[in-house]
Order: structure tokens, then sequence, then C-alpha cells
């Protein structure tokens, strides 16, 4: 299957799961709703959605059992990004090209939104999905919750945080990524493979090797595109980092060195893929795509 049909399958199931009724359905709180949607519904390349259904066919489960677990993934990330942007983290007023949920409602409503995203990623992932063992939803639901957390995802944006303005090392940069980007990305892989009751072990640990790889990557393109791009193309503001002297990538190891590690991570995943096969072939297209994307 070429990437193009993969990616327009996937997205379609995305797209049918945000247009479900059950999902995001009225509330009395009508403004924090429109707040969350704003932030869930306004475009992203929706990659961790596209892992978790890679992820789930290089497994060979069904896809109707993933379309949950790309839809919680999806939430916590938009979370996370609202989050980002508030005034006390990384201050930034564009996002996919609009204006970040604070500046388009207020502060406390985004951080609201925020919270009430990840709410609903973890009532959606736990309530009894059809065809799912609840000891695979459990399972699930952990792997979320590890990779969010201060094991994951907000750990790393403390350890962001703590870095700006100081000078840190290679090592201190690595984990900050790994947990800020690279858990959340790892977790989609994760979730994807969990929607097969009966994996072995040679899968479950080359998916673990190969979502390693492409967890640190993604972040390290997303360093080299805050210096190379532009903020129409990325939509979000160029030069970001720099302006915030958050250390990053490019600032640690110059623009080539950064560029050397993200064809040398992809290369670490493409190898981890090697057992798999045919069926890993959306996996390693994801790949590709996570070091040559413009945006
Ligand atoms: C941006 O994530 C934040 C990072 C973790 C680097 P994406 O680049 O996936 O953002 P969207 O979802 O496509 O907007
Ligand atoms: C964001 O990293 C990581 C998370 C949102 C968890 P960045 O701060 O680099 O993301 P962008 O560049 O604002 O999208
Ligand atoms: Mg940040
Ligand atoms: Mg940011
Ligand atoms: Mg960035």
């Amino acid at each position: 299957m070429e990437f193009s049909q993969f990616q327009n399958m996937a997205v379609e199931r995305f797209t049918n799961m945000l247009a479900n009724d059950d999902v995001l359905p009225s509330a009395d709180a009508a403004r924090l709703l429109e707040a969350m949607k704003y932030s869930l519904l306004n475009g992203g390349k929706r990659v961790r959605p596209l892992l978790v259904y890679a992820s789930a066919q290089a497994c060979q489960a069904n896809l109707n059992h993933a379309d949950y677990a790309a839809l919680a993934i999806e939430m916590v990330h938009a979370y996370s990004l609202v989050h980002d942007d508030l005034p006390a983290m990384d201050d930034d007023d564009l996002r996919r090209g609009q204006p970040t949920c604070h500046i388009a409602f207020d502060e406390a409503c985004a951080i609201l939104a925020g919270d009430a995203l990840q709410s609903e990623a973890f009532s959606l992932l736990s309530a009894p999905i059809d065809g799912l063992q609840p000891a695979q939803q459990l399972s699930m639901v952990n792997t979320l919750a590890v990779a969010s957390g201060l094991y994951g995802m907000a750990g790393g944006q403390s350890l962001d945080l703590e870095a700006v303005n100081q000078n840190v090392d290679l090592n201190y940069l690595e984990n900050m990524h790994n947990h800020k980007t690279g858990a959340l990305i790892k977790a989609s892989v994760l979730l994807g493979a969990q929607c097969q009751a009966s994996l072995d072990g040679q899968t479950k640990h080359a998916l673990s090797q190969y979502a390693d790889a492409i967890g640190l990557a993604f972040q390290v393109q997303d360093d080299i595109l805050d210096v190379i791009s532009d903020t129409q193309t990325l939509g979000k503001t160029q030069g970001a980092d720099a302006a915030l002297n958050k250390p990053t990538y490019v600032s640690l190891l110059g623009l080539d060195g950064a560029k050397q590690k993200a064809a040398q991570l992809h290369q670490a995943a493409m190898d981890a893929l090697e057992p798999l096969g045919e069926n890993a072939q959306a996996l390693r297209q994801i790949a590709d795509y996570i070091i040559k994307r413009v945006n």
C-alpha cells in the first residue's frame, strides 16, 4: 500500500471518530467544550493516530479496536500543546496557523481545556470498547497514563522549562526530549500493539526499539524546523526556541549535527523493524515522513 493510501485510510477513520456523537457531546460548560474542540479539531498532522493505526496493522490487529486509542492519544497531545503555548510555558500565540487556545479564549479557559481533554482521553479509553478485553484496555490506560505524567510528557516539559538559559549537556537534552515528546510517540506505537491480545516478545521488542528511535527523531526534526522553516509553513512562530534561549539539538550540535542525529535515528528505526517484514510498511513510511516533514 502506498503511504498516501494508508494516510487517507487512517485520517478517514480518525475523522469519523471525531464526528462520533459519543465523543465530546454537548455540555453545560459550553465555552469550555468550544475551547476543547477548537484545540482538537483545528488540524495538525495527526502523526500519533497514524502511528496507532500503523502499529495495529503491523501486529495484524483489528483496526476497529485502534480507533479509541488513536483519539485518546491525540486528545492528550492536544492538551499538551494548549498548555505548552501558555504564557507560563512557551508563551506562543500561533498554533496550526490559528491563534493559540489562550488567545482565542483566555488563559483560565485554556488551562481547563487542557485538563478536560486529558480526562476525556482516559474516559474514552476506560469505557467498554467492543471487541477489547478489560485487561487489554487496562494496559492501554496504563500506557497512556505513564507516558503523559511525571515519567513522560509532563516530566519532560518540566525538564524543558528548567533548562531555559542553562547550559545543559547532550545527555540532559536527550532525556528531556525522550520525555516531553518521545513518550507520547512511543505510547502511540504501544497502544496500537496492545490492540493485539497475543503479541510475541520479538515483535514487542522491535516495536519498542522503533518507537524509541522515532520518538527522539520527531523532536530533533522539530528543533531543526524551528530554525530552518518559516512561520507560514510551520503554522507556529519560527525561531521560538532561540527567542526563549531553549537548548535544542541545533543549539548543541549545530544544524548539520542535528540532521545527522535525525538520520541516525531513522536508520535505527528501520533496523528495529527488520524482523517485522511487510506488515510494518506503514511504520517505515511514517519514520521517513518524520525526518522529511516540513512542518
Ligand atoms: C508538536 O507536535 C509538538 C511536539 C511534540 C514537537 P506536532 O508536530 O505533532 O504537532 P501537530 O499535532 O502536527 O500540530
Ligand atoms: C513541545 O515541545 C512538547 C510538548 C508539547 C509536550 P515544543 O515546545 O518544542 O513544541 P512546539 O514547537 O511548541 O510545537
Ligand atoms: Mg515547549
Ligand atoms: Mg512550544
Ligand atoms: Mg518546538
